[in-house]
């Protein structure tokens, strides 16, 4: 691949909301997971677990979760404080209703020597501890699985699909987590509604690197 391609792939990729009713094949979803699993993961540990949806009724019952979170936290007296926002906070949160298929990411928790090593000690030792927030901040499980999610925006944006990385829905993981009957110890942490691109939106923009970087030297 040459380089220039790389990056036309990087920079045409943008956040798909609106889909053709077409089916996805499921084949091609799962090659798009199995490609995201090539992702680093902390310690190779690879704890991840990729949903892939592809049922009607499934992604109805999850939008439906959703909505009803959202629709709770729109009848709270505090909501009236963000106006209009949280109505399109709550749109941002339930668009996926109409997307052909999704995949839920969910993530196993797990300790590394480290973690276990700060925890048996935090409670005597405040260095310990305060090396154990710093760790808990920059929490491996959640890189881990992001690292795969960003790869796999890119592969189906490859593919000719269009996708969302969505968090919106985790307030409702209770739920969701019962639909897709996930196993005690692995949690719902990123939710991504795929189709066919019914939208093409305006090229994205992004701040300068001078804004972003700098050089240490
Ligand atoms: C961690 C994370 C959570 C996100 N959650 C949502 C979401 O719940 N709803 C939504 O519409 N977009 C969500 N997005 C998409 C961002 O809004 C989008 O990536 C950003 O505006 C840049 O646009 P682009 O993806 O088209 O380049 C999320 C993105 C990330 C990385």
């Amino acid at each position: 691949m040459e380089f220039k391609e790389l990056e036309d792939l990087i920079k045409t990729r943008k956040s798909i909301r609106r889909w053709q009713q077409k089916p996805v094949p499921e084949n091609m979803l799962l090659k798009a997971v199995e490609l995201a699993t090539w992702a680093p993961s902390g310690g190779n540990l690879q704890n991840w677990h990729f949903y892939i949806i592809i049922a009607r009724d499934t992604i109805n019952a999850i939008a439906d979760a959703v909505q009803s979170t959202v629709d709770l936290m729109a009848s709270w007296p505090e909501a009236g404080e963000f106006g209009d926002t949280f109505k399109n906070y709550s749109q941002f949160s339930t668009f996926f209703r109409s997307a052909p298929a999704a995949i839920a990411v969910a993530s196993s928790r797990y300790q590394s020597i480290a973690d276990r090593l700060l925890e048996m000690r935090e409670s005597v030792d405040f260095q310990a501890k305060e090396m154990r927030e710093w760790r808990k901040t920059a929490d491996s499980r959640i890189q881990s699985t992001s690292a795969a999610v960003a790869y796999l925006l890119l592969i189906l944006h490859q593919m000719g699909l269009g996708a969302t990385w969505m968090t919106g829905p985790i307030q409702a993981a209770g739920a969701i987590q019962k639909i897709l009957r996930v196993p005690p110890g692995w949690e719902i942490v990123t939710f991504i509604p795929v189709g066919y691109p019914d939208e093409q939106p305006r090229p994205g923009r992004r701040k300068s690197v001078s804004e972003v970087a700098e050089v240490i030297k």
